[in-house]
Parts: structure tokens; C-alpha cells; sequence
């Protein structure tokens, strides 16, 4: 059987890598063969270019990212995320395609359809089955951020106004595509994981009787 492929995205300081995480635990413990990984990054190359990307010393024009994460994206999606859906594992990938839509296309301003193709290219087409958006104020999200740490990469550098065109963009990206499910980040941390398992185990149950289970 064919794996499941499970992205989770959202704004900087969402809370997206925390409940990645434990989302990973709840799965392993019902035995289900599970690998968490990410983009940028995710093999060795795509980690070297995550490394280029995130510096604060490096001048990266607006194309020169896009290229850049499409490249780290063909890497990982040829070397990891299909060779592990066809051995049957569910793959949970913070960030993908709707990251450079929603950073370079509505934070950046590059045309969304240049960024649509360059994601079909890198991808071979590859999209997940389910998306999860953390969607959260772009004020409370810092608010968090600087919490866990003082040092800050080189996108979350960027002025508050480019993260609130990157919210609104994911938004928008949501009401477009039907494997969305976006969650609000408010309560705790055990909260909203207990909404991460509502949205999986009725994503499951759909996703058994599709496949005549
Ligand atoms: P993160 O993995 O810690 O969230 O950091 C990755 C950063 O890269 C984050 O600020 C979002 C950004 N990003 C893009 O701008 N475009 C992309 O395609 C991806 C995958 C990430």
C-alpha cells in the first residue's frame, strides 16, 4: 500500500515543529510506520541549501530563494518523500509546496503561477494528501518565537507586514485547495494537538473507505 503524505504548515512561530513532533508520537505509538522531516531540507544536499537560505549574511534576491527552495524541494522529494511513501510509511513534512506560494508568491511578490510551475517541476507533480495550517496572529507568533529564542533566521528577520501577506496568503492557498484543514493556534500546546488528532483520525477514516478498507 502507498503511504500518506501529511504537510503541516503555517507562519513562523506557529507551533508547527512541536506538534509535528508529537503528532509523529501518537502515530508510532498506534504502530504505524511514520518519518518526520522538512524543507527546507531533509537529506544532506537539501540541509546544506536550508543552511545558504536561513543565514541573515546572505543577500538572496527574491528569485535567486525561489530557485533555491525549488532546488532543495526536487532533492527531497526524489531522494526521501517518494521512496518513503512507496514503502508505505506516512510521511509528515513541515513545509512544501504551499510554503514557496505563500512566502515568495504573497510575501514576496512573485507571480503565483511561475511558483505553481517551478513546484510541479520539483515535485514531479507529487502533492500531499493533507495539509494542516496552523494559522495564527502574526503578533502572538513572534510573541512565542522570542520566548524560545533570541536568535532570529534570516526570513524571520523580515518586517511584520511581509509576515502578515505570508498569513493571508496561506488563507487564501487553503479556501483553493480541498486537502487543507486549518487549525487555530489558541489554548495550549495539549489543546491543539488534541485538535491535530481529531483532523487525522477523521482525514484516516475517509482515507480508509477511499481505498475500500
Ligand atoms: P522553518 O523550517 O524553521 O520554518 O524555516 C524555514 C523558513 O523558510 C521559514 O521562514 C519559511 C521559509 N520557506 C520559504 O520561504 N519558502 C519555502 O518554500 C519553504 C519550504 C520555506
Amino acid at each position: 500500500m502507498r503511504g500518506i503524505f501529511l504537510t503541516v504548515e503555517g507562519i513562523d512561530g506557529c507551533g508547527k515543529t512541536t506538534q509535528a513532533e508529537l503528532l509523529q508520537n501518537y502515530l508510532i505509538k498506534k504502530g504505524f510506520p511514520v518519518i518526520k522531516t522538512r524543507e527546507p531540507g531533509g537529506t544532506s544536499l537539501a540541509e546544506d541549501l536550508r543552511n545558504i537560505l536561513l543565514s541573515p549574511k546572505n543577500l538572496i534576491y527574491p528569485m535567486t530563494e525561489l530557485l533555491l527552495y525549488a532546488a532543495s524541494r526536487a532533492q527531497h522529494t526524489q531522494e526521501l518523500i517518494k521512496p518513503s511513501l512507496e514503502n508505505g510509511k506516512i510521511v509528515i513534512c513541515e513545509r512544501y509546496i504551499d510554503a514557496s506560494l505563500a512566502y515568495q508568491g504573497y510575501g514576496r511578490g512573485i507571480d503565483l503561477s511561475i511558483i505553481e510551475r517551478l513546484n510541479e517541476i520539483a515535485t514531479e507533480g507529487l502533492k500531499p494528501d493533507i495539509t494542516i495550517l496552523f494559522d495564527i496572529d502574526v503578533e502572538r507568533a513572534f510573541e512565542l518565537k522570542r520566548r524560545n529564542s533570541f536568535l532570529f533566521d534570516r526570513l524571520e528577520m523580515e518586517e511584520m507586514e511581509f509576515h502578515k501577506r505570508v498569513r493571508n496568503g496561506y488563507l487564501e492557498i487553503a479556501k483553493k485547495e480541498k486537502r487543507f484543514r486549518i487549525i487555530k493556534v489558541d489554548g495550549s500546546v495539549k489543546d491543539v494537538h488534541n485538535k491535530v488528532i481529531e483532523v487525522w483520525e477523521e482525514f484516516y477514516r475517509c482515507f480508509l473507505q477511499e481505498i475500500g478498507r
